[in-house]
């Protein structure tokens, strides 16, 4: 049996023997589009706080939103203290629940519902806008529930 061979003396990172001078241009293409990616990072906000799903630093009994500001039928995202975001839904008229809105595939935050279907932008998961059920993977289980409570016309942490 032949052992594989990688690489190699005179072969390059892929195993190429096209010399130092290929290799070179390889690494300097490599760190130019670097320094573009991070370019244009710091043009578009770069440097802004990434939200995380959650209740951040917020405590029970903070209210977190107006009832008015949750559509009957759909839901919104609300920042929270601590740069963490929950999804507000309402189902039906005055039932107000709440997820945490980072998907439990690998984390991305879901979009708010429509037509009753939570859907993550990252890998095309669902889920039930009124249960946080997963209805489609990759995500292995639903939507976590944070537990709120009303007062009055305000939503609050429980
Ligand atoms: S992170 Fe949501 S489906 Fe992958």
């Amino acid at each position: 049996m032949v052992p594989a061979v990688h690489g190699g003396a005179g072969a390059g990172p892929d195993g190429d023997r096209r010399g130092p001078a290929v290799e070179n241009r390889r690494v300097h293409r490599r760190a130019l589009l670097c320094g573009l990616a991070a370019a244009a990072l710091t043009a578009c906000g770069g440097s802004a706080p990434r939200k995380t799903g959650g209740v951040g630093t917020a405590r029970p009994g903070d209210k977190i939103a107006a009832a008015a500001d949750v559509p009957v039928g759909g839901g919104v995202l609300v920042d929270l203290p601590g740069d963490a975001q929950l999804l507000l839904v309402q189902p039906a008229e005055g039932q107000i629940k709440a997820f945490n809105p980072s998907c439990p595939h690998v984390g991305s935050l879901v979009n708010p519902p429509a037509r009753g279907v939570i859907t993550c932008p990252l890998h095309g998961s669902t889920f039930d806008a009124a249960t946080g059920v997963v209805e489609k993977g990759p995500s292995p289980r639903g939507l976590a529930e944070v537990a709120v409570t009303r007062s009055g016309g305000d939503v609050l942490l429980a």
